[in-house]
Protein backbone atom coordinates (compact mmCIF):
# COMPACT_ATOMS: atom_id res chain seq x y z
CA UNK A 1 0.00 0.00 0.00
CA UNK A 2 1.28 3.73 -0.81
CA UNK A 3 1.59 5.86 1.67
CA UNK A 4 -0.22 9.04 1.37
CA UNK A 5 1.25 12.24 0.65
CA UNK A 6 2.05 15.33 3.10
CA UNK A 7 3.64 18.80 2.72
CA UNK A 8 4.20 21.65 4.56
CA UNK A 9 5.80 24.73 5.05
CA UNK A 10 7.16 27.61 7.55
CA UNK A 11 8.29 31.09 6.35
CA UNK A 12 11.94 31.97 7.20
CA UNK A 13 10.64 34.98 8.91
CA UNK A 14 12.79 34.35 12.06
CA UNK A 15 14.16 32.06 14.39
CA UNK A 16 12.50 28.52 15.41
CA UNK A 17 10.96 28.60 18.58
CA UNK A 18 9.22 26.18 21.46
CA UNK A 19 6.22 27.15 20.04
CA UNK A 20 7.13 25.79 16.55
CA UNK A 21 8.70 22.95 18.05
CA UNK A 22 5.25 21.55 20.06
CA UNK A 23 3.17 23.33 17.53
CA UNK A 24 4.07 21.97 14.44
CA UNK A 25 7.73 20.54 14.02
CA UNK A 26 7.94 17.74 16.96
CA UNK A 27 4.34 16.45 14.93
CA UNK A 28 6.01 16.82 11.45
CA UNK A 29 8.56 14.14 12.92
CA UNK A 30 6.31 12.00 13.13
CA UNK A 31 4.16 12.21 10.17
CA UNK A 32 7.49 11.70 8.47
CA UNK A 33 6.76 7.97 8.88
CA UNK A 34 3.34 7.74 8.07
CA UNK A 35 3.24 9.59 5.09
CA UNK A 36 5.54 10.69 1.90
CA UNK A 37 6.59 13.80 3.42
CA UNK A 38 7.30 17.10 1.60
CA UNK A 39 8.78 19.95 3.94
CA UNK A 40 9.89 23.13 2.86
CA UNK A 41 11.50 26.44 3.94
CA UNK A 42 8.92 29.28 2.29
CA UNK A 43 11.14 31.77 1.42
CA UNK A 44 9.32 33.01 -1.14
CA UNK A 45 6.91 33.70 0.93
CA UNK A 46 8.10 35.67 3.83
CA UNK A 47 8.95 38.40 1.12
CA UNK A 48 5.15 39.33 1.18
CA UNK A 49 6.64 41.05 4.81
CA UNK A 50 9.78 41.38 4.19
CA UNK A 51 10.75 42.72 1.10
CA UNK A 52 13.35 45.24 2.14
CA UNK A 53 15.32 42.99 4.24
CA UNK A 54 15.92 40.20 1.96
CA UNK A 55 19.14 39.55 3.91
CA UNK A 56 17.54 38.87 6.95
CA UNK A 57 15.14 35.87 4.67
CA UNK A 58 18.69 34.51 3.41
CA UNK A 59 20.13 34.21 7.31
CA UNK A 60 16.47 32.64 8.64
CA UNK A 61 16.16 30.50 5.37
CA UNK A 62 19.16 28.44 6.73
CA UNK A 63 18.41 28.78 10.46
CA UNK A 64 14.39 27.23 9.15
CA UNK A 65 16.00 24.81 7.23
CA UNK A 66 18.82 23.61 10.13
CA UNK A 67 16.09 23.95 13.42
CA UNK A 68 13.81 21.38 10.56
CA UNK A 69 16.71 19.11 11.09
CA UNK A 70 17.81 20.10 14.62
CA UNK A 71 13.83 19.12 15.48
CA UNK A 72 14.16 15.59 13.87
CA UNK A 73 13.21 15.70 10.22
CA UNK A 74 15.50 13.28 8.89
CA UNK A 75 16.24 14.06 4.70
CA UNK A 76 16.64 9.92 4.49
CA UNK A 77 12.72 9.86 5.19
CA UNK A 78 11.53 12.89 3.68
CA UNK A 79 12.28 15.80 1.24
CA UNK A 80 13.55 18.40 2.95
CA UNK A 81 13.55 21.63 0.78
CA UNK A 82 13.66 25.36 -0.04
CA UNK A 83 10.85 26.80 -1.96
CA UNK A 84 13.12 29.26 -4.44
CA UNK A 85 14.74 25.95 -5.35
CA UNK A 86 12.02 24.62 -7.33
CA UNK A 87 11.58 27.30 -9.78
CA UNK A 88 8.32 25.09 -10.75
CA UNK A 89 6.09 26.90 -7.71
CA UNK A 90 6.10 30.23 -9.73
CA UNK A 91 4.94 28.97 -12.93
CA UNK A 92 2.46 27.27 -10.96
CA UNK A 93 1.72 30.27 -9.03
CA UNK A 94 1.36 32.52 -11.88
CA UNK A 95 -0.58 30.08 -14.06
CA UNK A 96 -3.06 29.69 -11.28
CA UNK A 97 -3.05 33.35 -10.52
CA UNK A 98 -4.97 33.48 -13.84
CA UNK A 99 -8.12 31.76 -12.89
CA UNK A 100 -8.64 33.00 -9.38
CA UNK A 101 -10.91 35.86 -8.57
CA UNK A 102 -9.71 38.54 -6.77
CA UNK A 103 -13.26 38.67 -4.56
CA UNK A 104 -11.55 35.84 -3.16
CA UNK A 105 -8.41 36.77 -2.14
CA UNK A 106 -9.85 39.78 -1.07
CA UNK A 107 -11.91 38.05 2.03
CA UNK A 108 -9.06 35.79 3.13
CA UNK A 109 -8.80 37.12 6.90
CA UNK A 110 -5.26 36.82 7.24
CA UNK A 111 -4.59 39.22 4.47
CA UNK A 112 -7.36 42.04 6.18
CA UNK A 113 -5.26 41.37 8.97
CA UNK A 114 -2.02 42.35 7.23
CA UNK A 115 -2.82 45.11 5.52
CA UNK A 116 -3.74 46.80 9.35
CA UNK A 117 -1.37 45.47 11.40
CA UNK A 118 1.71 46.51 9.01
CA UNK A 119 0.08 49.86 8.28
CA UNK A 120 0.67 49.41 4.38
CA UNK A 121 -0.40 52.07 2.21
CA UNK A 122 -0.43 49.97 -0.46
CA UNK A 123 -0.63 46.51 -0.93
CA UNK A 124 1.24 44.52 -3.14
CA UNK A 125 0.16 42.12 -5.58
CA UNK A 126 2.10 39.63 -3.95
CA UNK A 127 0.84 40.13 -0.59
CA UNK A 128 -2.35 39.51 -2.09
CA UNK A 129 -1.33 36.45 -3.96
CA UNK A 130 -0.10 34.57 -0.78
CA UNK A 131 -2.92 32.23 -0.87
CA UNK A 132 -1.92 31.48 -4.62
CA UNK A 133 1.11 30.74 -4.25
CA UNK A 134 0.53 28.81 -1.18
CA UNK A 135 -1.83 26.82 -3.03
CA UNK A 136 0.75 26.26 -5.50
CA UNK A 137 3.14 25.01 -3.48
CA UNK A 138 0.23 22.42 -2.17
CA UNK A 139 -1.16 21.38 -5.85
CA UNK A 140 2.66 20.94 -7.22
CA UNK A 141 3.03 17.76 -4.77
CA UNK A 142 -1.21 16.82 -4.84
CA UNK A 143 -0.84 16.53 -1.23
CA UNK A 144 -3.65 14.73 0.13
CA UNK A 145 -2.87 15.92 3.79
CA UNK A 146 -1.70 19.46 4.75
CA UNK A 147 -0.93 19.92 8.39
CA UNK A 148 -1.15 23.45 9.57
CA UNK A 149 -2.29 25.59 12.37
CA UNK A 150 -5.74 27.32 12.90
CA UNK A 151 -4.66 30.79 11.39
CA UNK A 152 -3.84 28.76 7.94
CA UNK A 153 -6.88 26.99 7.51
CA UNK A 154 -8.63 30.02 5.36
CA UNK A 155 -5.91 29.42 3.30
CA UNK A 156 -6.07 25.94 2.80
CA UNK A 157 -10.25 26.40 2.11
CA UNK A 158 -9.29 28.92 -0.40
CA UNK A 159 -6.17 26.30 -2.07
CA UNK A 160 -8.72 23.81 -2.76
CA UNK A 161 -11.41 26.00 -4.35
CA UNK A 162 -8.80 27.55 -6.24
CA UNK A 163 -8.02 23.69 -7.66
CA UNK A 164 -11.07 22.96 -8.00
CA UNK A 165 -11.73 25.83 -10.20
CA UNK A 166 -9.00 25.10 -12.18
CA UNK A 167 -10.17 21.38 -12.78
CA UNK A 168 -13.56 22.86 -14.02
CA UNK A 169 -11.45 24.76 -17.03
CA UNK A 170 -8.10 22.56 -17.71
CA UNK A 171 -9.94 18.93 -16.52
CA UNK A 172 -9.37 16.97 -13.05
CA UNK A 173 -5.91 17.37 -12.90
CA UNK A 174 -5.20 18.19 -8.93
CA UNK A 175 -6.93 16.09 -6.04
CA UNK A 176 -8.66 17.68 -3.25
CA UNK A 177 -6.48 18.43 -0.60
CA UNK A 178 -7.53 18.24 3.14
CA UNK A 179 -5.99 19.89 5.82
CA UNK A 180 -4.88 18.51 9.30
CA UNK A 181 -5.43 20.74 11.97
CA UNK A 182 -2.92 20.24 15.43
CA UNK A 183 -4.29 19.61 18.49
CA UNK A 184 -1.92 20.99 20.91
CA UNK A 185 -2.41 23.45 23.69
CA UNK A 186 -1.03 26.79 22.61
CA UNK A 187 2.66 27.45 24.02
CA UNK A 188 2.94 29.95 26.38
CA UNK A 189 5.51 32.65 26.46
CA UNK A 190 8.06 33.86 29.12
CA UNK A 191 5.43 36.68 29.91
CA UNK A 192 2.27 34.63 29.92
CA UNK A 193 0.94 35.34 26.44
CA UNK A 194 1.37 33.41 23.48
CA UNK A 195 5.06 32.10 22.64
CA UNK A 196 5.96 34.44 19.54
CA UNK A 197 9.13 36.04 18.34
CA UNK A 198 7.10 39.56 17.55
CA UNK A 199 6.73 39.62 21.30
CA UNK A 200 9.85 39.16 22.60
CA UNK A 201 8.57 36.26 25.18
CA UNK A 202 10.16 33.04 23.11
CA UNK A 203 12.87 30.41 24.24
CA UNK A 204 14.42 29.46 20.55
CA UNK A 205 15.58 26.08 19.54
CA UNK A 206 19.29 27.21 19.51
CA UNK A 207 19.51 29.35 22.79
CA UNK A 208 22.27 28.03 25.14
CA UNK A 209 21.14 25.74 28.08
CA UNK A 210 22.27 29.26 30.18
CA UNK A 211 20.29 31.54 27.90
CA UNK A 212 17.28 29.02 28.55
CA UNK A 213 18.27 28.72 32.84
CA UNK A 214 18.43 32.59 32.49
CA UNK A 215 15.03 33.23 30.41
CA UNK A 216 12.95 30.87 32.88
CA UNK A 217 14.52 32.85 35.56
CA UNK A 218 12.93 36.31 34.26
CA UNK A 219 9.28 34.60 33.71
CA UNK A 220 6.22 36.03 35.12
CA UNK A 221 4.73 33.52 37.83
CA UNK A 222 2.16 35.01 40.75
CA UNK A 223 3.31 38.16 42.20
CA UNK A 224 1.44 37.64 45.14
CA UNK A 225 3.90 34.77 46.03
CA UNK A 226 7.32 36.40 47.24
CA UNK A 227 8.25 34.05 49.81
CA UNK A 228 7.98 30.13 49.29
CA UNK A 229 5.46 29.69 51.55
CA UNK A 230 3.04 32.04 50.34
CA UNK A 231 0.22 30.79 48.77
CA UNK A 232 0.54 30.78 45.19
CA UNK A 233 -2.00 31.14 41.94
CA UNK A 234 -0.98 28.83 39.39
CA UNK A 235 -3.76 29.83 37.42
CA UNK A 236 -1.96 33.22 36.74
CA UNK A 237 1.74 31.67 36.21
CA UNK A 238 3.75 31.13 33.02
CA UNK A 239 6.23 28.92 34.57
CA UNK A 240 2.75 26.57 35.73
CA UNK A 241 1.01 27.10 32.14
CA UNK A 242 4.25 25.92 30.16
CA UNK A 243 4.68 23.09 32.85
CA UNK A 244 1.06 22.00 32.17
CA UNK A 245 2.17 21.72 28.28
CA UNK A 246 3.92 19.41 28.38
CA UNK A 247 2.26 17.59 31.06
CA UNK A 248 4.42 18.39 33.91
CA UNK A 249 2.06 20.67 36.08
CA UNK A 250 2.19 18.39 39.40
CA UNK A 251 3.19 21.04 41.94
CA UNK A 252 -0.21 23.11 41.41
CA UNK A 253 -1.37 22.19 45.14
CA UNK A 254 1.81 22.40 45.98
CA UNK A 255 2.04 25.94 44.68
CA UNK A 256 -1.27 26.72 46.53
CA UNK A 257 0.15 25.36 49.90
CA UNK A 258 3.18 27.60 50.06
CA UNK A 259 4.83 24.35 49.92
CA UNK A 260 6.88 25.18 47.15
CA UNK A 261 8.57 28.47 46.04
CA UNK A 262 9.20 30.11 42.54
CA UNK A 263 13.15 29.97 42.32
CA UNK A 264 12.54 25.62 42.82
CA UNK A 265 9.35 25.59 40.63
CA UNK A 266 11.67 27.57 37.76
CA UNK A 267 14.49 25.58 37.94
CA UNK A 268 12.50 22.50 37.53
CA UNK A 269 11.31 23.68 34.39
CA UNK A 270 14.37 25.23 33.03
CA UNK A 271 15.63 21.61 33.73
CA UNK A 272 12.82 19.74 32.20
CA UNK A 273 13.35 22.31 29.15
CA UNK A 274 16.99 21.72 28.83
CA UNK A 275 16.76 17.77 28.64
CA UNK A 276 14.29 18.34 26.01
CA UNK A 277 16.23 20.29 23.90
CA UNK A 278 19.58 18.46 24.78
CA UNK A 279 19.31 16.20 21.60
CA UNK A 280 18.25 19.04 19.39
CA UNK A 281 20.81 21.38 20.23
CA UNK A 282 23.29 18.53 19.77
CA UNK A 283 21.90 17.97 16.11
CA UNK A 284 21.81 21.72 15.93
CA UNK A 285 25.58 22.24 16.80
CA UNK A 286 26.75 19.90 14.78
CA UNK A 287 24.95 21.31 11.51
CA UNK A 288 26.36 24.55 12.37
CA UNK A 289 29.74 22.93 12.71
CA UNK A 290 29.82 21.47 9.14
CA UNK A 291 27.26 24.16 6.92
CA UNK A 292 28.39 22.23 3.51
CA UNK A 293 26.15 19.35 4.94
CA UNK A 294 23.01 21.69 4.95
CA UNK A 295 23.49 22.36 1.41
CA UNK A 296 24.16 18.69 0.19
CA UNK A 297 20.49 18.17 2.18
CA UNK A 298 19.11 21.03 0.70
CA UNK A 299 19.86 19.93 -2.87
CA UNK A 300 18.97 16.41 -2.44
CA UNK A 301 16.00 17.91 -1.01
CA UNK A 302 15.12 20.12 -3.80
CA UNK A 303 16.00 17.38 -6.57
CA UNK A 304 13.01 14.85 -4.74
CA UNK A 305 10.93 18.19 -4.76
CA UNK A 306 11.56 18.72 -8.43
CA UNK A 307 11.03 15.28 -9.91
CA UNK A 308 7.40 15.57 -8.69
CA UNK A 309 7.19 18.90 -9.43
CA UNK A 310 8.49 18.47 -13.38
CA UNK A 311 5.71 16.28 -13.77
CA UNK A 312 2.59 17.74 -12.37
CA UNK A 313 4.35 20.82 -14.44
CA UNK A 314 4.13 18.63 -17.99
CA UNK A 315 0.42 17.93 -17.21
CA UNK A 316 -0.53 21.20 -16.18
CA UNK A 317 1.10 22.53 -19.34
CA UNK A 318 -0.03 20.01 -21.51
CA UNK A 319 -4.12 20.81 -20.52
CA UNK A 320 -3.23 24.57 -21.04
CA UNK A 321 -1.91 23.93 -24.70
CA UNK A 322 1.03 25.55 -23.28
N1 LIG B 1 1.53 30.05 5.04
C1 LIG B 1 2.21 29.08 5.85
C2 LIG B 1 2.53 29.72 7.20
O1 LIG B 1 2.77 30.90 7.28
C3 LIG B 1 3.49 28.63 5.21
C4 LIG B 1 3.21 27.92 3.93
C5 LIG B 1 3.53 28.34 2.70
C6 LIG B 1 2.55 26.67 3.80
N2 LIG B 1 3.11 27.44 1.77
C7 LIG B 1 2.52 26.41 2.40
C8 LIG B 1 1.98 25.77 4.70
C9 LIG B 1 1.91 25.25 1.93
C10 LIG B 1 1.39 24.62 4.21
C11 LIG B 1 1.36 24.38 2.82
O2 LIG B 1 2.55 29.01 8.19
FE1 LIG C 1 4.23 29.57 39.45
FE2 LIG C 1 5.60 27.63 40.58
FE3 LIG C 1 5.65 30.08 41.63
FE4 LIG C 1 3.46 28.59 41.79
S1 LIG C 1 5.43 28.14 42.72
S2 LIG C 1 3.55 30.75 41.22
S3 LIG C 1 3.50 27.49 39.85
S4 LIG C 1 6.45 29.45 39.64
Amino acid sequence: MSKGRLLSGMQPTGLLHLGNLEGALANWVKLQDEYEAFYFVADWHALTTMLDRTELIAKYRREVATDFLAAGLDPEKCAIFVQSDVKEHAELHLLLSMSTPVGWLERVPTFKEKKEQLHLETVSYGLMGYPVLMTADILMYKADVVPVGQDQLPHLELSREIGRRFNNIYGEIFPDCKGMLTKYAAMPGLDGRKMSKSYGNAIYLCDSPEETIEKVRTMFTDPLKIRKDDPGHPGGCAVYAMMDVYGQADMHDDCEAGKIGCMQCKKRLANFLNGRLAPIRERRNELVQHPERLDEILAAGAEKARKVAKVTMEEVREAMHF
